[in-house]
């Protein structure tokens, strides 16, 4: 459980980012103990959280990475990622992004696209490379997660679809410079049942036989990230079922004996290992309501804007005190910045430190500058 050392932070600047390393080193261990066939590479999702001190600690216990950008990629190399533990997806790669990638030797491309992949044939060519791919396949499955994060549907912009993945697959297998590794896919984030995951294993099986007996087999399968973590009650799930998630894969998925199964972790990696550490600066009593205004906002922690999410909020300076109903509200010109309605919290002062819990992924590193506002820092349990 997350402890906050709240005399130390009454002398901080607020709102800044908390990290609880040591429960992402036990959230890692669990990681390398539940997915401990040899065959199993876990790459963690940069695009959860990027920073510094986080990354060396994922990348010291071992994990690869997987990154949508060159700013990822060499976010990635800085934190002492190997090239080659490095896999790069994204729909939109620039021609910039992707002759970095080659200079660096990543490990593998994950293409999303038939012009994707002439242009990676084209730039590897005037390397004088060869780039290893994975085709992204679309597998029409429903992740029943919400709408934005959704993305294995038929109908969003990501991968190709089933339909389509034998003439790409012909063409990578015509072209020079890239070399098939493999097959990629991801069904969405915050997934919470196991049976989207089931249903991938599944769609997996049968393209798998189906390609084999046309004599083509895959080294890799990547089957992406999603698995979704608690946020209603965090310290009772700090760290996710890891241990039911690779069973899914272990009892659905016919892995090859000299295949590797990859993984995208993000949001289950850290997203339970961090807090928002914000301060109150009013208590506003309107005629139906109470408002406590606090110094983060929109900007600093984007969910509850943008999906509607919910993050789970503390009053760290009074643990104990009678319980009030509380808006619990940023400083931003927008209706959005709004953290919770209705809060049930123990009584909330000017000066009292609430603490926005499970925002270690997509938190500090969505956040923006709008209103001219100062991009939060980050604070760690250990110096
Ligand atoms: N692999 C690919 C290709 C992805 O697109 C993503 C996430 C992941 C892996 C990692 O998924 P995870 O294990 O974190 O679920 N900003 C949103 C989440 C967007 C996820 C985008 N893709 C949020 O705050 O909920």
């Amino acid at each position: 459980m997350t402890r906050f050392p709240i005399d130390e932070f009454k002398a901080l600047q607020t709102p800044f980012y908390f990290y609880d390393l040591n429960l992402l080193d036990q959230t890692l261990n669990e990681i390398k103990r539940t997915a401990r066939d040899t065959r199993y590479k876990v790459h963690y999702a940069i695009k959860a959280n990027a920073n510094p001190g986080i990354l060396r600690r994922i990348q010291a216990a071992g994990l690869g990475v997987d990154c949508v950008s060159g700013g990822e990629i060499m976010a990635a190399v800085e934190a002492g990622f190997k090239p080659e533990q490095i896999v790069f997806a994204g729909v939109g790669k620039s021609d910039r992004e992707i002759e970095l990638a080659l200079e660096k030797c990543i490990g593998c491309f994950n293409v999303e696209s038939e012009p994707e992949l002439h242009v990676i044939n084209e730039i590897a060519k005037t390397m004088d490379k060869k780039a290893n791919i994975a085709i992204r396949v679309n597998p029409n499955i429903d992740a029943h997660t919400h709408e934005y994060i959704t993305t294995g549907l038929a109908e969003n912009k990501f991968g190709i679809n089933l339909e389509q993945l034998n003439e790409i697959i012909n063409l990578v297998n015509s072209l020079d410079n890239v070399k098939l590794e493999g097959l990629h896919f991801h069904i969405g984030s915050q997934i919470t049942e196991t049976e989207p995951f089931v249903m991938l294993c599944q769609t997996i099986n049968k393209l798998q036989d189906e390609y084999e007996a046309l004599g083509i087999r895959f080294s890799t399968i990547n089957v992406g990230g999603g698995l979704g973590i608690d946020y209603a009650t965090p310290d009772k799930h700090p760290i996710p079922d890891f241990e039911s998630y690779f069973k899914t894969f272990r009892n659905h998925l016919r892995l090859r004996e000299d295949q590797q199964l990859h993984f995208e972790l993000g949001r289950s990696v850290v997203a339970q290992c961090g807090s928002l550490i914000t301060k109150v600066l009013y208590v506003k009593e309107g005629i139906t309501k109470r408002f406590a205004i606090v110094d983060a906002g929109m900007t600093d922690l984007i969910r509850p804007a943008l999906y509607n999410a919910h993050h789970k909020i503390e009053n760290i300076s009074n643990p104990n005190g009678e319980m009030h109903h509380y808006d619990v509200v940023g400083p931003i010109c927008e209706s959005s910045d709004c953290f919770g309605k209705e809060e049930l919290l123990p009584s909330i002062s000017r000066g009292d430190l609430l603490a926005l819990r499970s925002a270690g992924a997509y938190g500090e590193i969505m956040a923006s500058q709008y209103n001219c506002r100062t991009l939060p820092h980050s604070v760690f349990s250990e110096k």
